[in-house]
């Protein structure tokens, strides 16, 4: 069985029971990307007694790194790929989405817009588009953070032509070690953001930290369909149409190898919102977008 099954299972034990776990051999050839299948399992009394619970040393998700040679963290392998592809990020987002990375931030903005927000903090903003969009809601002081200086010059360039200075800051920082006092933000979002963290949590307590009461978090991030016959669509289209996008249009041929491996791998639906659960989030829900190939969660801080 490929050690990523265990370590989905592993993650998924850990946010349920707040303990880690290993399973016995017996269903070791358990299927990868199969959370639902797992919590039914183990909601199952008879299987109860094959449970052993051990410590282990996993975060939550598995770390896939754009680089596999590189001697750096995560952190800053993602740094440098964002900064190298940053010039046609863009563009490629598009392609990839075929367009509907649109519709879905269109979506988070109502989600935000709707809760009245005076203040907005933009999280991974990269080059911003969110955070331009975000100004059409009521918020008088929007900020965009990102890690990537190079993601970050096209964004100020595009905030700069719209004339939205005044209203959006792009500011570079970590979204592990964020530069605010607590209770800062009324919202709070990250755009295909939170599965590049090198520590989840931590960005995740970050984020809860600075979130004011009451306030409104939304992340959109990839998922995976699970059902027939999107399931096996997204697969093809993982398997053929991406790498020959970055074969074709790409100065780095590896950031496409890990976009797609890090969206295969990344918690998504139920596992998520439970992940947000144990940090601290209420109201943890979960929206499906386009036959569940992206995903947004919103929650709240009580
Ligand atoms: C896929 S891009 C998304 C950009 C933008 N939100 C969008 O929707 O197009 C991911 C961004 O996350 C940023 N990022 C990754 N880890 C980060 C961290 N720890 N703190 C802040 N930004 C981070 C990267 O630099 C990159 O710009």
């Amino acid at each position: 069985m490929p050690m990523t099954s265990i370590f989905r299972f592993f993650t998924y034990i850990d946010v349920r029971e707040n303990k880690k776990v290993v399973i016995q051999r017996k269903i070791y050839f358990i299927k990868k990307n199969k959370p639902e299948f797992i919590s039914k399992l183990i909601k199952n009394s008879i299987f109860e007694n094959i449970l052993i619970f051990v410590e282990i040393n996993q975060d939550m998700g598995e770390q896939i790194q754009p680089y596999k040679d590189s001697k750096l963290g995560k952190k800053q392998q993602v740094e440098q790929m964002f900064d190298t592809i940053s010039g046609n990020y863009d563009n490629l987002n598009r392609m990839i989405s075929l367009g509907t990375d649109q519709g879905w931030r269109r979506h988070v903005l109502k989600l935000v817009a709707d809760t009245k927000p005076e203040s907005i903090l933009d999280i991974a903003t990269g080059t911003g588009d969110l955070a331009i969009l975000l100004s059409k809601s009521e918020a008088k002081s929007i900020v965009g953070l990102d890690l990537s200086a190079g993601m970050l010059e096209v964004g100020k360039e595009k905030v700069k032509v719209l004339g939205l200075q005044d209203r959006i800051e792009m500011l570079q920082g970590d979204s592990e070690n964020l530069p605010f006092a607590d209770n800062s933000f009324d919202a709070i979002t990250v755009a295909f953001g939170v599965r590049n963290f090198e520590n989840l949590e931590k960005g995740l307590d970050e984020i809860l930290r600075v979130l004011k009461p009451n306030g409104i978090f939304v992340i959109l991030e990839t998922s995976v369909p699970t059902k027939f016959p999107f399931k096996q669509g997204y697969s093809f289209y993982m398997k053929t149409f991406m790498p020959l996008m970055g074969k074709l249009f790409s100065k780095d041929k590896k950031a496409y190898t890990y976009l797609t491996e890090s969206a295969k791998n990344f918690p998504f639906g139920e596992e998520m919102n439970n992940i947000l659960r144990k940090i601290g989030f209420s109201n943890v829900k979960h929206l499906p977008q386009t036959m569940g190939v992206a995903t947004i969660y919103t929650a709240s801080k009580v």
